[in-house]
């Protein structure tokens, strides 16, 4: 592991791109201060300009070499970074001029957040610049959780992946902006559900979703509503009445916990269950295997994917929303 970490130092340092495990996804990573650096980052996932990169700095000391905290939420800011870094909560913060024009889409705000994961870490550290990473799939394809997902996704494209086994959280970090409000607690506008859930952060202050835009500024570009898209077909079936399979088709169950005793697993002659949470149920282990599940349905020759939902309470708002997006790119494949 020393080895490789030392390469991906070196080619980072040349202004070349890795994939690197976090905590949450892989990500593919770039010097977030060179910008050719960061433009191969965007080449390789075929994502388009306009949706900003996340910057992961090494040390909460480093956040003021990437933004500007106002003064009116920088206590709020210290309360967040020392409740939830290293780890899974991004903030949207007024950038610094110094982070390249590329890393935001030439937004006036930056993401940034401090991985917790030991290689990652040691990288950034090494590094010694923030890091520019984006997670390391294909663009609007399904977040790699898995060393062999991103060859998958990316093999040729890169010089190096560096194999740290499998994500402990398994979805994307929150991302939530922060707006102070006099003599009350601050509202969070949350971004994007993850790992950090709106009952984590409600403990310091007041949770609403993220506002679109504010005049021309769009403020989530790469929130699209189709996202996270395996290439079959996948359905996300609300109520199993509305489960209607054509003859001769082949339908695979993505399943919460594969059980028999709810109406899913029974509802139909399945060519194949994957369960999130095998037997108990737990939303931390279907969360980390959501991507997972995701992709060995998706390979598995079937005309659709039926995906049970789970309940949206803690991490099961992160993993209905990645359903959701995954699925409104089949809308017009009736099930
Ligand atoms: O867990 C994660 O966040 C992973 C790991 C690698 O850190 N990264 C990740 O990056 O999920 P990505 O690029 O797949 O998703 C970043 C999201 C995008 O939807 C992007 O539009 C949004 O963050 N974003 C980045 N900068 C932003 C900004 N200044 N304002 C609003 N949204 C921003
Ligand atoms: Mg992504």
């Amino acid at each position: 592991m020393q080895d490789a970490l030392r390469e991906a130092c070196a080619l980072l340092q040349q202004g070349d791109i890795v994939a690197l495990p976090t905590e949450t996804v892989y990500g593919l990573a770039a010097d977030a201060f060179n910008p050719t650096a960061v433009a191969k980052v965007f080449a390789a996932k075929e994502r388009p300009s306009f949706d900003p990169l996340i910057v992961h700095i090494a040390a909460r000391g480093d956040l003021k070499t990437v933004a500007k905290v106002p003064d009116e939420i920088a206590e709020i800011v210290d309360k967040l970074t020392h409740a939830f870094w290293p780890g899974p909560l991004t903030l949207i913060l007024p950038r610094h001029p110094d982070v390249p024009d590329i890393v935001t889409s030439g937004l006036p705000t930056v993401a940034v957040r401090q991985s917790a994961h030991p290689v990652f870490r040691a990288v950034n550290k090494a590094l010694g610049h923030p890091i520019a990473a984006p997670s390391a799939n294909r663009f609007g394809s399904i977040s790699p959780t898995s060393a062999s997902a991103v060859t998958k996704e990316l093999g040729d494209r890169i010089p190096l992946i560096v194999d740290a086994g499998a994500c402990s959280q398994g979805v994307e970090s929150t991302i939530i902006s922060i707006e102070p409000r006099a003599g009350k607690k601050p509202v969070f506008r949350l971004h994007r559900a993850g790992p950090i859930t709106k009952e984590q952060l409600q403990e310091f202050g007041k949770v609403e979703k993220a506002r679109e835009a504010v005049g021309q500024v769009v403020l989530a570009p790469g929130q699209l509503a189709s996202h996270y898209a395996p290439r079959t077909p996948l359905i996300l079936l609300e109520n199993p009445q509305d489960f209607h399979p054509e003859d001769g088709k082949r339908y695979g169950l993505l399943s919460y916990t594969g059980d028999d005793d709810g109406p899913y697993v029974t509802l139909h002659d399945w060519e194949c269950i994957e369960a999130l949470s095998p037997g108990s149920g737990k939303l931390a282990e279907a969360a980390i295997r959501l991507f997972f599940v995701m992709r060995t349905l998706d390979e598995a020759g079937l005309d659709a994917i039926i995906a049970e939902p789970v309940s949206e309470t803690g991490l099961g708002v992160a993993i209905m929303d990645r359903l959701r997006r995954a699925a409104v790119a089949n809308k017009s494949h009736p099930a």
